[in-house]
């Protein structure tokens, strides 16, 4: 067989390399369904935790399930004084960074380090959801030499996520919207860094392996970063006025526009529209329409490139909220990986239960047949 013969799939893009009962995607059609439920329904009627019950168990939970569930995830979401000074020795670093070593830290601490069978992965990744959040936010007081704020155990995933950003109950209408971004955030599929996870699953290693290369992955811009890129953007444009020749400048110079295409999506991102609704209240209710604003303005100059199925995904109004809601903008991606722990989670279960070596070929194109040449003879 000659290279010719071989059918390369850059970037796997196309390809299918196993199957999942988690999340169903139509990028032509923008339908997004965890376990069979529209993520419309899942971001409008149900919290955080229910959603990640539903992923990593497979169906809605009753009240009971879901009330123990809950009580798991609040009884986990302290972190010890070894997991604060791992924080400490690398607080100077990017949020992302601290995630990625601290997370990996915490795989010795567990109690089922060692333990690779499905319930203990399960029980593993339980810890792990509620533990991200408490890691990114003592980070947060410690680089800025304010006081830890201890997690609460009678607020909600997203409500306490905010509550240990400066120790102030949120408003109700905050919570519910880091709530929302949560759920929309919680799976997704074989993006980069969930197939990561399973990359890493396959060889038997442990979920904390999988979840501290997810995290890695998720870091680059052209992923987890985009949120932070759009905010970037947003202050760089600065009023809506500029949008328009602010794109021109970036797509003349075949640069990207932050938070615009995706890999399966060709219709819009289903989880945009969710979270632009957000971005419209909160804007109104702050008295401060700017931001809403530019980004309406970035999504009417882009409006040539919606026919080539380029359209605004989660991550471009994703940005604007926290920032209206007073997160720093390097917390943004760290607020994806909390988001998106359960996700992880499932499909490394996925991974275990079915399990075989994920490993791809590469076609070789470089030189072949060289005669080695003794170093002085060079
Ligand atoms: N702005 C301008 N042009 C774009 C963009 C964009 N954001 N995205 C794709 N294109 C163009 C691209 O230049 C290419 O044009 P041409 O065919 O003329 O060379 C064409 O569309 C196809 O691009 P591609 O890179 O083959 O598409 P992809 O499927 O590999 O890219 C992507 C997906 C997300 C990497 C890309 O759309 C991108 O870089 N977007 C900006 C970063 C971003 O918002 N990322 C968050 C993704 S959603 C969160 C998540 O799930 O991670």
């Amino acid at each position: 067989m000659t290279s010719r013969d071989v059918k390369l799939h850059r970037g796997l893009q196309g390809v299918y390399f196993d199957r999942t009962e988690t999340t169903f995607i139509d990028g032509k059609k923008g339908i997004l369904e965890y376990r069979g439920y529209s993520v419309h329904d899942l971001a409008k009627k149900s919290t955080f935790e229910e959603t990640a019950y539903l992923l990593l168990y497979g169906s809605l939970p009753t009240r009971g399930q879901l009330e123990e569930f809950d009580q798991q995830l609040k009884s986990s979401r302290t972190i010890s004084g070894q997991t604060i000074d791992a924080i400490r020795l690398v607080q100077d670093s990017h949020p992302m960074d601290v995630l990625r070593s601290v997370v990996s830290s915490l795989a010795g601490f567990d109690p089922d380090y060692g333990d690779n069978s499905i319930d203990a992965t399960l029980r593993k990744g339980v810890r792990l959801t509620s533990q991200l959040p408490t890691i990114v936010m003592a980070h947060d007081a410690m680089r800025n030499g304010r006081e830890i704020v201890e997690p609460s155990p009678s607020l909600s995933h997203a409500a306490n996520f905010l509550y240990m950003l400066n120790g102030n109950t949120p408003s109700d209408d905050a919570a519910s919207l880091m709530d929302r971004d949560f759920i929309l955030h919680a799976d997704h599929g074989s993006n980069a860094s969930s197939f990561t996870a399973r990359v890493v699953a396959g060889t038997g290693a442990d979920l904390h392996s999988a979840i501290t290369a997810a995290v890695a992955a998720l870091s680059g811009p052209f992923h987890g970063g985009a949120a932070e890129n759009v905010m970037k953007m947003a202050e760089e444009i600065g009023d809506p006025e500029n949008a328009a020749e602010y794109v021109k400048g970036l797509l003349s110079s075949k640069r990207r526009v932050m938070g615009f295409g995706h890999r399966v999506y060709r219709a819009e991102d289903p989880r945009a529209g969710h979270l632009r609704d957000g971005v419209r209240q909160l804007s109104h209710e702050m008295g401060d329409p700017r931001w809403y604003n530019i980004l309406e303005a970035v999504i009417e100059a882009m409006k040539p490139y919606a026919r080539r199925g380029i359209h605004v995904n989660v991550d471009f109004f994703a940005g604007v909220i926290y920032h209206l809601i007073g997160i720093p903008n390097d917390l943004f991606v760290p607020i994806f990986a909390v988001g998106r722990v359960p996700g992880w989670t499932i499909q490394v279960v996925e991974q275990f239960r079915h399990n075989i070596l994920i490993r791809p070929l590469l076609l070789f194109s470089g030189e072949r047949e060289r005669e080695y040449v003794p170093i002085d003879a060079r």
